[in-house]
């Protein structure tokens, strides 16, 4: 077990990739203290881990990101129910979008604070109690490389996540504590069944076009990252932006253009030159 004997706070782990991490930190043997705004949803995934793992060592407190006092509280139920405090996996998203025209000052606050301002602040409770192999996973998204449009808060908070992480590795790297960030591509967080309910047969095919792997994914893997980079599997591994995207983020859009054209035209299914007359001895070149 890669977590053993480790205290680990989860936030947003009420829903998706979240409650995949919070199951599969268990199974590694973490004690876990997982939190979310969604109680039902966070008390569901306490009941799941420990249907999964029935020696699971887990604790409850739903709350809002948004508010300041939060990050303290988790930090002392984690020492008060463990002794200590190893990992933090600042996980919770606010998603809700807004293009430029409609972005209000009240919106874009809430967004980067849930999204950024409550990582700093529960770094800064729990680092008086980090000690020497701690780490700190921070959930970014393909999107903080790569923007998508109408998102303009969460586009710029997933980018800025990137820049709290290195700031943070950089500041804790002397004392052995490490900070990453992982960049998940699209991954069904609702569930395979309910995702394909909710999106038409039309984009269920158009999505992984854009995936060198030609899927999308699933939480279980980015919680195998996560257990990966807050694991001393990951050592030597700091300040790292780890892309858990099927290759979302290194595809070629000319190849995905030519996939998606395939799909309705019938057309070539791939940019990949194939015929004699684009190789080089063809043309003498
Ligand atoms: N699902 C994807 O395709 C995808 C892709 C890239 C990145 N991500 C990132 O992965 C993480 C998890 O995504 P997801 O899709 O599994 O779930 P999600 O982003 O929809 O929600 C995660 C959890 O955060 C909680 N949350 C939201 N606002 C909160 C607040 N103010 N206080 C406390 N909790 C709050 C929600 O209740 C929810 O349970 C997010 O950081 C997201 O940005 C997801």
């Amino acid at each position: 077990m890669q977590l053993s004997g480790k205290s680990a706070i989860i936030t947003g782990a009420g829903f998706g990739i979240g409650r995949a991490v919070a199951v599969e930190f268990a199974r590694e043997g973490a004690f876990i203290v997982i939190t979310d705004r969604n109680q039902p949803g966070v008390e569901e995934t306490a009941h799941l881990v420990r249907t999964e793992v029935p020696d699971a060592r887990v604790c409850v407190l739903s709350g809002d990101l948004l508010d300041a006092g939060l990050a303290l509280h988790l930090v002392e139920l984690c020492l008060s129910e463990s002794g200590r405090v190893d990992i933090l996996v600042n996980n919770a998203a606010d998603q809700t979008v807004a293009t430029l025209a409609r972005e209000t000052d009240e919106h874009w606050e809430r967004v980067i604070t849930v999204n950024v301002t409550a990582m700093m602040r529960l770094a800064r409770a729990a680092e008086p109690h980090l000690k020497s192999g701690a780490a700190i996973v921070n959930m970014s998204s393909l999107t903080g490389n790569v923007a998508l449009p109408g998102r303009l808060a969460y586009n710029t908070s997933k980018t800025a996540i990137i820049g709290l992480t290195r700031a943070l590795a950089v500041e804790l790297g002397p004392r052995n504590i490490r900070a990453n960030a992982i960049l998940p591509g699209h991954i069904m967080s609702v569930g395979e069944e309910v995702w394909k309910e909710r999106i038409s047969e039309r984009d269920q095919k158009i999505f992984p076009t854009t995936y060198a792997l030609y899927r999308v994914g699933h939480p279980r893997e980015v919680a195998r990252a996560a257990v990966f980079l807050a694991s001393e599997e990951a050592s030597f591994i700091t300040g790292h932006c780890l892309a858990v995207d099927g290759g979302g983020g290194i595809l070629n859009p000319e190849e995905a253009i030519f996939r998606t054209a395939a799909l309705f035209d019938g057309g070539t299914p791939t940019a990949t030159p194939d015929s004699d007359d684009w190789k080089p001895n063809a043309t003498g070149n």
